[in-house]
């Protein structure tokens, strides 16, 4: 990351594709903000990893984007949010850092007392961000947590409409087709197999943090005073730890599907 570049951007990462779900939302809300967005590729799946293991990825992309100038973080990843958004915001108290969490309280109060199926990877389910989501929302419906092992690694590798993925989904939450009223997309990889998914679940809505985190995002900028001036559209870069060109043309991809 080149300071010059990216001085006064909005710093957005993820294990991967993932964020740029995020991301579309980001650039929706904020149109004349400049972002720079990474993938930590080359490291996914961060939700397979330990906590401690995510801690430091993700301390380590913070801090490069901070020594180069970006004015304030997007953790667009539910995962490394659960692991290390505490950690960032202790080690970074001044830069705004936006997360990203399970959007359990909209499904829930959209579908009070259904059942509500809640896909994530197994570290988000596991730790006490989400564990506090339940104990907060857990008893106005029937909420089923399943850790989707292995669905972000898939996604990574793009080609979303081959068989095996939709077979992948089917093994995961094929047994709960026709039986829910409400789909929490609890990794920011999911939304990109939205299609897939229903055709696994049957017609049931989804809700995802992305609308959410970047409604936060703009409310912090204008705490702090720092949204940019001007309605020129802004930039978005896109940089990633897997060393392939085809890697950023992926991303691109992935940004014109939102
Ligand atoms: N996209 C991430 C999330 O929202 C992480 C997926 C992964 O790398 O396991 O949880």
């Amino acid at each position: 990351m080149n300071s010059d570049d990216v001085r006064g951007y909005i710093g957005v990462f993820d294990s991967g594709v993932g964020g740029i779900s995020i991301l579309g939302a980001l650039v929706h809300e904020l149109p004349s903000e400049d972002f720079v967005y990474f993938g930590d590729s080359a490291n996914a799946p961060y939700g397979e990893k330990t906590t401690d293991e995510v801690r430091a990825l993700s301390a380590r992309i913070v801090d490069r984007m901070i020594e180069s100038g970006c004015k304030a973080i997007v953790i667009a990843c539910n995962t490394a949010t659960s692991a290390a958004a505490e950690m960032l915001r202790n080690r970074y108290p001044k830069t705004p850092i936006v997360g990203v969490e399970p959007a359990l309280k909209p499904a829930v109060l959209a579908r009070r007392h259904g059942r509500v199926l809640v896909m994530a990877t197994p570290m988000t389910v596991r730790l006490e961000k989400f564990q506090n989501l339940l104990d907060e929302w857990g008893s106005e419906a029937e909420v089923v947590s399943v850790p989707c092992v292995g669905l972000a690694a898939r996604i990574e590798q793009g080609n979303l409409d081959a068989p095996d993925l939709t077979e992948q989904l089917q093994k995961l939450i094929g047994s709960y087709a026709n039986r829910v009223d409400a789909v929490v997309l609890g990794c920011t990889h999911y939304p990109f197999v939205q299609r897939q998914i229903t055709s696994v679940l049957g017609d049931v809505p989804f809700f995802d943090g992305a609308i959410g985190t970047a409604r936060q995002l703009h409310r912090r900028l204008e705490e702090e005073g720092l949204l940019k001036e001007g309605e020129e559209p802004g930039n978005v870069r896109f940089l990633s730890s897997k060393d392939d060109p085809k890697e950023l043309e992926l991303y691109r991809s992935f940004l014109e599907r939102i």
